[in-house]
């Protein structure tokens, strides 16, 4: 039944599917209470080596601390100034101070990253246009996408011999919706990208932001939008690199087009453990206090009619975190002990796959690992047949490093290899 008895709009009933992570998590815990020795690398959320959910216990306590006026108040609809200005700490870490001498900076907080990208999508480009976008990017961008009614417009993940970037796509997917829209947006989920743990170097960021600066220049009729989807950056080896980046091209004379705007959508989810608080929130800067104010009074618009406001307990914890040394210290010393967890899983996933010969893609930072392969669902059968679980999207398998333990990459290396040889 297509419309539900004509319940569902005709844009509504184009709606459908059953997210493949979780169709394989259902497979994968089944086989478990079945008594099989499984290897679950569906979940896209760090888990411990038991299989428990990992937390950084100084944030979560803080929010179970809070005070009855921070849970049953309202937040400020763009959240709490004290949050915002976390927000910008987030975004540019050590750079900050250097680039506000130059620049202005403006946050909003949002439930999540996920709210940010939300922003991005409401207001940064007209309707029926596209976003920009690599070819391989997390799954849920296309809902954000449709409820935007805009498409994507990719270029590939990879550049010529396995590059980090491929310039001439990007610069050429720029090229042609300079073309066509008045405004354009890039998405660009760096360091520590999901769903390959790809994380860019500096010289390829520095490419892409001259990229963005010289089309820009070049289009001064079109409004340019580059934001950073930081969903992971505080796992990666480079937490800031944007900002180093963009601090670098400052420093060496570069020259801001007033019809540019850059944007960090920031996630307290992976970063302070707090999936389900959805706290997080989207950081601009630009060298005008004025266009900020006019873009975020349209972002504050696109929010109220969205989600109301952003939690304010959560809020109110990260900024009583952050602002406490000690409290500070804990909640980064912990940061550490998972990110070496995730480095250690990688690393021996890494050796694994060189010893078993499966081609995996760069991996540096951050949750994930990455297959690519034409017939994904078919590896991933094969893989879940041996009760090793892998999430099949377009173009490949992505390996859940956050939720398997280390000891078990050289079976999931195996059980990928034997696949491949079996669907040579
Ligand atoms: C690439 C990417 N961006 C953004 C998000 C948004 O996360 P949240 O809305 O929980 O902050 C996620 C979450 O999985 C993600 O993987």
């Amino acid at each position: 039944m297509d419309d539900a008895n004509g319940l569902l709009s005709p844009s509504a009933s184009t709606k459908r599917g059953r997210d493949p992570i979780f169709a394989m998590l259902s497979k994968c815990q089944a086989a478990a209470a079945a008594g099989a020795d499984v290897v679950n690398g569906t979940i896209g959320a760090l888990l411990e080596d038991d299989g428990t959910l990992a937390i950084n216990a100084t944030y979560v306590d803080a929010i179970k601390a809070s005070t009855s006026l921070d849970v049953a108040a309202y937040s400020p609809l763009s959240g709490l100034s004290e949050f915002n200005d976390l927000l910008v700490e987030l975004a540019l870490g050590p750079e900050r101070t250097g680039l506000l001498q130059s620049l202005s900076a403006k946050a909003m907080a949002t439930p999540g990253g996920g709210g940010a990208l939300r922003l991005t999508a409401a207001n940064l480009v007209e309707q029926g246009g596209v976003v920009l976008m690599r070819e391989r990017h997390w799954g849920p961008y296309l809902g954000f996408l449709g409820e935007a009614g805009l498409q994507r417009r990719t270029w590939p993940l990879l550049g010529p011999n396995g590059a980090d970037v491929d310039l001439e796509g990007f610069t050429a997917a720029l090229r042609t919706t300079v073309g066509e829209q008045h405004q354009v947006l890039v998405w660009l989920n760096d360091p520590a990208h999901n769903p390959t743990g790809l994380s860019m170097q500096p010289d390829s960021r520095a490419d892409v932001l001259d990229a963005m600066v010289h089309s820009a220049l070049e289009h001064p009729e079109v409004g340019h939008s580059l934001m950073i989807d930081a969903a992971y950056t505080l796992y990666a080896e480079e937490p800031h690199g944007w900002a180093t980046t963009l601090a670098e091209a400052m420093d060496a004379g570069m020259m801001w087009p007033e019809n540019l705007m850059l944007f960090w959508a920031v996630s307290l989810s992976k970063s302070h453990t707090a999936y389900g608080a959805r706290c997080g929130g989207l950081v601009a800067l630009h060298p005008e206090e004025e266009a900020l104010s006019r873009v975020y009074e349209a972002f504050a618009v696109t929010g109220r009619g969205t989600w109301s406001g952003p939690p304010r307990a959560p809020q109110s914890a990260a900024v009583g975190v952050h602002q406490d040394p000690e409290l500070a210290a804990t909640w980064g010393e912990r940061l550490e002990v998972l990110s070496e967890l995730l480095v250690r899983r990688r690393a021996a996933l890494v050796a694994a796959c060189d010893t078993h010969g499966v081609p995996l893609n760069p991996t540096h930072d951050g949750f994930f690992a990455w297959l690519e392969h034409s017939r994904a669902s078919d590896v991933v059968d094969f893989c879940a047949a041996r009760h090793v679980y892998l999430v099949a999207l377009d173009g490949g398998v992505r390996i859940g490093l956050c939720a398997m333990p280390e000891a078990s990459m050289n079976r999931v290396a195996e059980v990928m290899a034997e696949a491949l040889e079996v669907l040579a």
